[in-house]
């Protein structure tokens, strides 16, 4: 029993058999090789295991341009992030349309092929303004897109292993993995949670609210590249162990990880999230307040709105939207703006630079924002000389 078809269709599946690694290891040699930085080994690794299926490979002109244009692929199908390959010209120059070239890390070892079928150039302030809403390069996503190579290179990829399961261990599932759990679960219905921060009690809060009306719950923290002051992910991951062990039930949760570049683009992201989600197995997705936002350059609910562009059986999976959530001195609990009628002066909410700043003068955040087994995590990370701001 498959629960949710995945966006397409089908779950890619780019990864080259073990018996054909050796000779593809063997092939490499004779190839140009392009260098992939992190958040490039990301996209290659999520297009190989079928996370962003249907794309089997880097976005060509066709998909590029309706992406950024309409948030839909050539297809017609939606998808709002351009999953791409910049490069710079150098690199491009020896690369040839037509043959296969071998993608590799800082060291040269060989990470996967991509069957070069066209090399573009590209607009990158209109990819900025399009799918950031900014132009600005203090944008955290648009700052990297500005910095990133001009010339574009497109084709099907094949990755040559899966992930390291070193790095994650029993959390770095695939999404064939993820639907093999919850078909043993026999979850019929999964909700999916994207976070990027460590969890906190409005998280937990909107968490369970969601899983009173599924069967199951996949935690699924976004582990890839994210900007320099937010909080590393083994960090947030031992947040999560911490809170499933005291605090959810073990039959109705599964915590894996999102080997996935935050590119902070607001509503757009949240479109792409939901739709990976789905690729994992998941029938529903958590949108809550500023989803993937950063600063002041997303309204609160975009994330929500930008899903009534799209009819829902084009999306597939349900999105499950959440107002503000916070803890009310007043109502003594958790609640949301929707379900709270007590003011402002009642609710106990804090920023993440406020809790990164608590955690720098080695203060516990209060219990009613953040659990106290959680509060010891991050104070213990803060202790640690790696923590700088
Ligand atoms: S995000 O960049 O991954 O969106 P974060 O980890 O903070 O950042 O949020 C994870 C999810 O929880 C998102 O759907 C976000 O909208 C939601 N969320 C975070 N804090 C709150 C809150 N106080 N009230 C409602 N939703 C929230």
């Amino acid at each position: 029993m498959s629960i949710i078809t995945p966006h397409g269709g089908e779950l890619v599946d780019r990864l080259i058999p073990p018996e054909e690694r050796q000779e593809a290891r063997r092939r490499a040699r004779d190839l140009t090789p392009v260098h992939l930085n992190r958040r490039q080994i990301s996209d290659l690794e999520l297009i190989g295991i079928g996370a962003m299926s249907p794309l089997d490979g880097f976005m060509g002109q066709a998909d590029y341009k309706r992406v950024v244009d309409e948030a839909r692929l050539a297809s017609g199908l939606p998808w709002s992030i351009p999953v791409t390959l910049a490069v710079r010209e150098t690199e491009a120059a020896s690369a040839r349309v037509g043959e296969e070239i071998s993608l590799v890390d800082d060291h040269g070892d060989l990470l996967g092929l991509l069957e070069l079928r066209e090399k573009l150039s590209y607009d990158k302030k209109r990819e900025a303004q399009e799918v950031y809403r900014t132009t600005e390069e203090a944008h955290p996503g648009v700052r990297v897109l500005y910095a990133q190579g001009d010339v574009l290179l497109a084709g099907p990829i094949r990755l040559l292993e899966p992930p390291d399961d070193q790095e994650y261990g029993p959390y770095h599932l695939t999404p064939a993995e993820t639907r093999q759990a919850f078909n043993n679960q026999g979850w019929r219905t999964v909700v999916g949670f994207q976070t990027r921060n460590p969890v906190h009690r409005a998280h937990e809060y909107i968490q369970k609210c969601a899983l009173e009306v599924v069967d199951g719950l996949l935690l699924h923290p976004l582990v890839g590249e994210t900007k320099q002051d937010d909080i590393p992910a083994e960090t947030r991951l031992r947040c999560y162990e911490v809170l499933l062990e005291g605090y959810y039930p073990k039959d109705r949760v599964i915590l894996a990880v999102l080997p996935a570049a935050m590119r902070y683009a607001g509503p757009r992201e949240a479109i792409f999230h939901a739709l990976i989600r789905k690729n994992y197995g998941c029938t529903h997705f958590i949108v809550g307040r500023d989803h993937a936002g950063v600063g002041n350059y997303y309204g609160t609910f975009d994330a929500h709105l930008i899903f009534r562009d799209f009819a829902q059986e084009e999306l597939g999976i349900t999105p499950l939207f959440f107002d503000h959530a916070f803890y009310c001195r007043s109502c003594q609990g958790m609640a949301t703006t929707k379900t709270c009628p007590h003011g402002p002066q009642e609710r106990v909410s804090l920023s993440g630079t406020k809790v990164r700043e608590m955690l720098h003068r080695i203060e516990l955040p209060p219990s009613e924002y953040t659990r106290q087994e959680v509060a010891e995590v991050l104070l213990q990370w803060a202790n640690t000389d790696q923590y700088r701001i």
